[in-house]
């Protein structure tokens, strides 16, 4: 299948793995990557001697087009930014804010750059600064949301800016590849179907989460302190969510109270104090495959569905 994605990213299928802090590694990002997809490392609040080694262990795994996940509120942001031009990775996405300050460095190293955005200001500003395409994710996915959900977000970036749109948030098969393209998308990012890939590092007992996830098992919470993330509802978002309500309780030790969850969730699977980002397709998630076995039966699955059906992409 060919799409204006496709195309930007010199793959094969339209369907990037996004960025997960302390989750999407070197492992993971070179198998969706030697799939026909575009793997990414995320560079989440990592030093830029942890994000080189991981860029330089997955170009010995794959001779394929990969990216770097930029999370602009590191600490290490502009040394991260550097590492990423010096290393020549084919593709940078980023979160959290907006990257126009880096925009003329990367497009020097030759860097294609996806921002991830959220609204239809922040794709007009990044078209503005010169990036390649954005991806409009809705509040649906794992991880920090933003209001929109992706149905209502994404024809609207579509109609606001002139550069391709690739579709996040609540995409989980090949149905949801239709659906993203009828909205105008040219690829879809996805999270959540790939925390169980089985080149997916993170804990067992994340995996297991996931997998047991029903439709409305995850939840919003982080929205006093301005920065909401949706997880897998656990004891530790239930204490969360219950602190955030509670006025009297200071903002910063509500801040203190989720340093180091969602560490403690991927690396060492932590139920208790773990915080296990996930999006509202937990519940379609149902076994472990490898991410060659989720790509090649999304794409089937979506060609099926499209047979007959044409439309520009
Ligand atoms: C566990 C987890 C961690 C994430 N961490 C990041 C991150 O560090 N940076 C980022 O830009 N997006 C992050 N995301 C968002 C994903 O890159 C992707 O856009 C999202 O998962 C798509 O929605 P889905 O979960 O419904 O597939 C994360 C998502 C998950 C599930």
């Amino acid at each position: 299948m060919q799409t204006k994605l496709t195309k930007l990213l010199g793959i094969r299928y339209p369907i990037i793995q996004g960025g997960m802090a302390w989750i999407a590694d070197a492992s993971l990002a070179s198998a969706v990557s030697n799939a026909g997809g575009l793997g990414i490392i995320s560079a989440m609040n990592a030093n830029a001697d942890w994000v080189r080694e991981e860029i330089r262990k997955c170009r010995a795994m794959t001779d394929r087009p990969f990216g770097v996940n930029i999370m602009l509120m590191s600490p290490y942001v502009e040394e991260v930014a550097k590492v990423v031009a010096e290393e020549r990775v084919p593709v940078v996405t980023t979160g959290a804010g907006n990257p126009s300050r880096f925009v003329k460095d990367w497009k020097a190293a030759g860097i294609i750059i996806l921002p991830v955005v959220a609204s239809t200001a922040l794709a007009k500003m990044v078209e503005r600064a010169g990036v390649d395409a954005v991806i409009a994710e809705g509040g649906e996915s794992g991880g920090h949301v933003g209001d929109l959900t992706t149905m209502a977000l994404v024809p609207q970036v579509v109609d606001a800016i002139d550069l391709p749109v690739v579709a996040a948030g609540g995409i989980g098969d090949g149905r949801g590849l239709v659906a993203s393209l009828a909205l105008g998308a040219c690829g879809v990012q996805m999270g959540t179907r790939f925390l169980v890939a089985k080149e997916c590092t993170v804990s067992p007992e994340y995996k297991k989460k996931v997998l047991a996830a029903k439709d409305i098992s995850t939840m919003v919470t982080g929205r006093r302190l301005g920065h909401p993330v949706r997880a897998i509802k656990t004891a530790y978002t239930n204490a969360y969510a219950k602190l955030e309500a509670d006025s009297n309780y200071p903002d910063e030790e509500l801040e203190q109270f989720g340093v180091g969850s969602l560490r403690k969730a991927a690396k060492e699977g932590d139920a208790e104090h773990g915080c296990f980002l996930a999006g509202q397709i937990a519940g379609m998630v149902r076994c472990e495959q490898t991410a060659s076995e989720m790509i090649e039966e999304i794409m089937a699955q979506a060609e099926q569905m499209m047979e007959g059906v044409r439309w520009e992409r």
